[in-house]
């Protein structure tokens, strides 16, 4: 099951989500095209993982509308959610490998659930998938055997195993030392050249950011600060913009 291009892979708009008396999100509207890749940024604590867990269906919103691959998210009942769920790769902010499943088992898991390849086909584009992020040396380890940036290459192999359209990554750099974040960065810019996949991308690494989004998104106080170019951002004349790109060129 394919987009049909027509679709916009994921349209928000005016969504809001509070937890108790805390409003996370105050209405927020985002468009992410086919092909494109959109970082977003913010405080800690500012609703970026909640932004992609409602993206995702993990969380119901108190108002606004998701749509995702063409399908308002929140009218789906749960098979119907998880249709769209196949459609979309997913790295949570930890990494939520499951610990009693080796390397290889981890990403091997979502082929062995909603493919039909043979078990030499399966074990062939595991092999290719942890290689792209540079852990198919790892295979028989455990998650508690890897460190905590390999937990996250391999989080990021099994996002990628069902070959998604849309991919939704929460920090996937955190963590790793500068040369191994570059190269997820450059995966990215791949998976996008080669598939035009469309992406969202919640990071701290603001520089990483520019290199592979085609727009930056800043979240303050539940609302959107800020959207356009790295450039657009930089020269903002908001005062909260301006602090947090002053804070992150430090
Ligand atoms: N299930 C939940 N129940 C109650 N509060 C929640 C829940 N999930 C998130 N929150 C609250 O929503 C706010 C936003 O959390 P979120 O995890 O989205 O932050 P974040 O922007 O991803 O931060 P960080 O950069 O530190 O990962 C936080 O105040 C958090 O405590
Ligand atoms: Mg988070």
């Amino acid at each position: 099951m394919k987009g049909n291009g027509s679709e916009i892979p994921i349209q928000i708009a005016d969504l809001q989500k509070s937890f108790g008396e805390q409003k996370v999100l105050k209405g927020i509207s985002l468009q992410v095209k086919s092909g494109e890749t959109v970082a977003v940024l913010g405080r800690s604590g500012g609703g970026k993982s909640v932004l992609l867990k409602l993206i995702i269906g993990l969380q119901t919103p108190d108002g606004g509308s998701i749509q995702v691959a063409g399908k308002d998210i929140t009218k789906l009942d749960e098979p119907q959610l998880n249709e769209v769920r196949k459609r979309v790769g997913f790295l949570f902010q930890q990494a939520a490998l499951y610990d009693s499943l080796t390397v290889e088992d981890n990403v091997a898991f979502p082929l062995s659930r909603h493919t039909k390849l043979s078990n030499e086909e399966r074990s062939k584009r595991v092999h290719e998938l942890l290689a792209d992020v540079g852990m198919d040396r790892d295979l028989g380890k455990m998650p508690s055997e890897i460190s905590g940036g390999m937990q996250k290459r391999v989080g990021l192999a099994r996002a990628l195993a069902l070959d998604p359209e849309i991919l939704l990554f929460d920090e996937p750099t955190a963590g790793l030392d500068p040369i191994t974040a570059a190269e997820i960065g450059d995966l990215i810019i791949n998976l996008k050249r080669k598939r035009k996949m469309s992406a969202v991308v919640v990071t701290h690494d603001v520089h990483g950011a520019n290199a592979y989004s085609d727009r930056l998104v800043l979240l303050h106080e539940g609302s959107i600060a800020a959207e356009g170019s790295f450039d657009d951002l930089q020269s903002s004349q908001d005062e909260f913009v301006k602090q947090f790109f002053s804070y992150s060129s430090r």
